[in-house]
């Protein structure tokens, strides 16, 4: 089967088409480094001649609105309306477990806005999401030093190895379109100040870690089911403390992308020039 993977660069797009192309499958890993772009649209059509199957794993660049929103909602679009003029039989996109209780968070409502578009494909769609990454939690330690204290949420994670999720996204490629959405967690939960208060221990990072209700996660504050799934998930079977150890011995190694700090104060939008202003 001819699958398309857009991101198929990314952390976990280019698992996904490490695993696609070992079933036998012929995989296009499609983004802007090989000439695709799915926000202008620009390479798409080639790209998806002939495919039976869509994955979309692209990312924002900039997780600042309106940036996020327009990356998601462009890109979506137009990843929509290619796949239906080339006859794709089944796009899958990747969201994120609990985007739609997270309104405070400019990244969370550009991927509800992805979620929306979703529900309204002109062709055969899947929405999975997923919770957090390990690779992402192993990256979110927040700046500073010395022993300045870190305040972080206890809100409950239940965060999965980009393997397990990887796994599950080939085997769904391969499948028909689920009505429902497919939501994947990892196989423990933690509290969020805990789990980030491990890996910087295992950095040797001693800033005191201070369980905070009110510390912000991407501009928003967090419950204990905010980013936990309800009702039926597929569980991973990585275990944290299993694969934090083959990430701090070298053995997991992560692709180069951008991840902005989740932890950082949300930006104000930049103001638009004035048209004719004076100056530089
Ligand atoms: N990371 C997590 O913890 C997590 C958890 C749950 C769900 N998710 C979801 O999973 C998806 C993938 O996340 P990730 O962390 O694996 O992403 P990532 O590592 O940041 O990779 C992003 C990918 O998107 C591509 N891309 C960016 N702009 C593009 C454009 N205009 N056109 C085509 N491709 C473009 C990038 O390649 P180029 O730079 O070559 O364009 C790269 O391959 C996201 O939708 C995210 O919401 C992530």
């Amino acid at each position: 089967m001819k699958i398309v993977v857009v991101g198929g660069s990314g952390l976990v797009g280019s698992k996904l088409v490490d695993r696609l192309a070992l079933r036998g499958h012929q995989v296009v890993a499609a983004s802007r480094r090989t000439g695709v772009d799915a926000v202008t649209g620009q390479g798409l059509d080639a790209a998806l001649e002939g495919a039976q199957v869509v994955v979309d794993v692209s990312n924002a660049p900039s997780f600042e609105d309106p940036a996020v929103t327009e990356f998601f909602r462009r890109a979506t679009t137009q990843l929509l309306q290619a796949g239906a003029r080339a006859g794709v039989a089944h796009h899958l996109a990747l969201s994120v477990v609990g985007a739609a209780r997270l309104p405070d968070s400019a990244y969370f409502r550009a991927k509800q806005v992805q979620e929306g578009l979703l529900r309204q494909a002109p062709l055969p769609a899947t929405l999975v999401q997923a919770t957090q990454f390990f690779e992402f939690m192993a990256n979110i330690i927040p700046p500073g030093s010395g022993r300045e204290a870190v305040r972080l949420s206890p809100a409950r994670v239940q965060p999965v190895a980009a393997n397990d999720v990887a796994d599950l996204l080939a085997v769904l490629a391969e499948g028909p379109p689920s009505p429902d959405i497919v939501q994947m967690a990892g196989p423990e939960s933690f509290r969020l100040c805990e789990l980030v208060e491990w890996v910087m221990y295992s950095y040797q990072d001693e800033r005191p870690v201070i369980a905070d209700p009110q510390a912000r996660y991407y501009n928003a504050r967090l419950d204990d089911d905010t980013l936990t799934p309800r009702g039926e998930a597929v569980i991973g079977r990585t275990l944290f403390a299993d694969w934090l150890d083959g990430y701090l011995s070298g053995a997991i190694r992560l692709p180069q992308v951008h991840h902005p700090d989740p932890m950082a104060p949300a930006q104000s939008p930049r103001p638009a020039q004035a048209t004719g202003a004076i100056g530089h």
